[in-house]
């Protein structure tokens, strides 16, 4: 904790990273890995075997675009920029370490970017309750036609997140249906921009979070990316996310992770050949 706050004053980041919840985010995803690895390593290992595989959908080396690159725990790194001749790492923000990580690569290189094209914009226009909400096109850089294929890489649900917490939280919104359409609007905004690339895509994603007590039984359950229930995954796993006794000695929580490859608009679940 103690650490996290350090490391919080010293890393220099735009006002908005910091004072919305970004970096905040981004040490505690950092401290969480650390405490849970052992229950984190098979989703980070199913990730990696995913982007793998979708290789294979990749028509040229010429570009990759990873959306969500954050601390790099679910990429395979050097495997894709020994395939890719450019490696393209896309987040709201990279920690310095991940800047020092990616120096030893000559073609792999961080963009900082707010990929909803709302988040800074929520942040300047401070939109008081009830009003309208920043509904933007979601910005993919690097995303043209250059680019031989775009992965979305376990941020799909955290979109809304920080911003949903920073219209309650300090401007004054109720956690209410306004709240929740607009959440909806920017996962599905996501997705459809992801449909419409022209190039191959690998959508890493959870769908779903439930809670678990001590034998395993299921408490609740609610969809963290209601657009891919109905969506045929080409993989599938369970993410246990928090295990007991750290959140709530009651429960635990798991994720429901899918895999999608697709292409040209069209969801398929890729066929090995
Ligand atoms: C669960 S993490 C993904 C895991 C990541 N691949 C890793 O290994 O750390 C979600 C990532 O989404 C990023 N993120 C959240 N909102 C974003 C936005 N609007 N634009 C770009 N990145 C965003 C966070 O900074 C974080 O790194």
């Amino acid at each position: 904790m103690i650490f996290e706050f350090f490391k919080h004053i010293t890393i220099s980041a735009p006002d908005y990273i910091k004072k919305m919840g970004y970096l905040k985010e981004i040490l505690s995803i950092e401290s969480r890995y650390k405490r849970f690895k052992i229950d984190w390593d098979r989703h980070l290992k199913n990730s990696k075997e995913v982007i793998i595989d979708a290789l294979k959908m990749a028509r040229n080396r010429r570009r990759v675009v990873v959306l969500g690159s954050g601390l790099l725990l679910d990429l395979p790194l050097r495997e894709i920029a020994s395939f890719f001749d450019d490696v393209v790492l896309v987040d709201i923000f990279h920690l310095p370490q991940v800047e020092e990580a990616v120096k030893v690569y000559e073609n792999v290189r961080l963009i900082n970017a707010d990929i909803t094209s709302t988040a800074h914009r929520l942040y300047i226009s401070r939109p008081k309750p009830k009003t309208e909400l920043p509904k933007e096109q979601p910005f993919f850089p690097e995303c043209d036609s250059h680019c031989d294929l775009v992965i979305s890489l376990n941020i799909l649900s955290q979109l809304p997140i920080i911003p949903r917490n920073y219209l309650i939280n300090e401007l004054g919104w109720k956690d209410d249906e306004d709240i929740t359409n607009w959440e909806h609007y920017i996962i599905n905004a996501h997705f459809q921009s992801l449909l419409r690339l022209k190039c191959p895509v690998c959508l890493i994603a959870d769908w779903e979070l439930t809670y678990l007590d001590k034998n395993d039984v299921e408490i609740e359950r609610h969809l963290t990316a209601p657009v891919l229930r109905d969506v045929e995954p080409y993989r599938q796993w369970f993410w246990r996310l928090v295990p007991i006794g750290y959140e709530s000695k009651q429960y635990s929580v798991e994720l429901t992770v899918g895999a999608f490859l697709f292409e040209n608009s069209e969801l398929l679940v890729y066929k090995e050949t």
